[in-house]
């Protein structure tokens, strides 16, 4: 065996050795009665740039690419999947107390103004989730109405 093709056979040893750590993807839950979406408190484009720009990181239902399932590219997926969600999960909105839910709308407002989110690395492969200057400006505008809607709904 030449050394070219020794190398090559090792790779091939390794990337399938890989295969079997497991790679702590969180699933995939679509019975979510307290999402976000049916909370009244989102509608129309404002909820579909949510769904298509945020839920794969910060929702019970991501969806998960090919080379999800892959490693290494898994363990990228499943790290920023993870922390993604506990930090914010969409999913559970409702469930979520009024202060942390006020929390969470503002740090959507500082992150999406300094393009911190969606995360660069996902856009690079999710180029429908980038979001333009006035797809910002309508994500801001919303979670910035929705502040003044928790606090109310909480007074009443
Ligand atoms: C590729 C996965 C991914 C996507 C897509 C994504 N996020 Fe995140 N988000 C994360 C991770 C990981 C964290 C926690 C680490 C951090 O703050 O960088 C996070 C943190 C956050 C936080 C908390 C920030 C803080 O520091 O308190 C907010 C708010 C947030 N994301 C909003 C959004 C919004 C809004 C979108 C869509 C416009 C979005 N994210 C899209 C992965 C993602």
């Amino acid at each position: 065996m030449r050394l070219w093709q020794k190398l090559l056979l090792g790779l091939a040893i390794i990337l399938i050795a890989i295969q079997f750590i497991p790679n702590e993807l969180p699933p995939i839950n679509t019975d979510n009665p307290a999402d976000l979406m049916g909370s009244g408190l989102v509608e129309g484009e404002v909820a579909t740039l949510l769904k298509t720009a945020c839920y794969d990181c910060h929702s019970n239902t991501p969806a998960y690419p090919w080379y999800s399932y892959v490693a290494p590219s898994s363990w990228l997926v499943a790290k920023d999947a993870r922390e993604g969600r506990e930090e914010v999960n969409f999913s559970n909105w409702e469930e979520i107390e009024m202060m942390d839910q006020l929390a969470i709308l503002d740090d959507i407002i500082s992150e999406v103004e300094e393009e911190h989110m969606p995360l660069p690395i996902y856009l690079t492969l999710h180029s429908e989730a980038k979001l333009d200057a006035s797809q910002r400006q309508l994500i801001m505008e919303w979670a910035e109405a929705a502040m003044d809607i928790v606090v109310e709904d909480e007074e009443e």
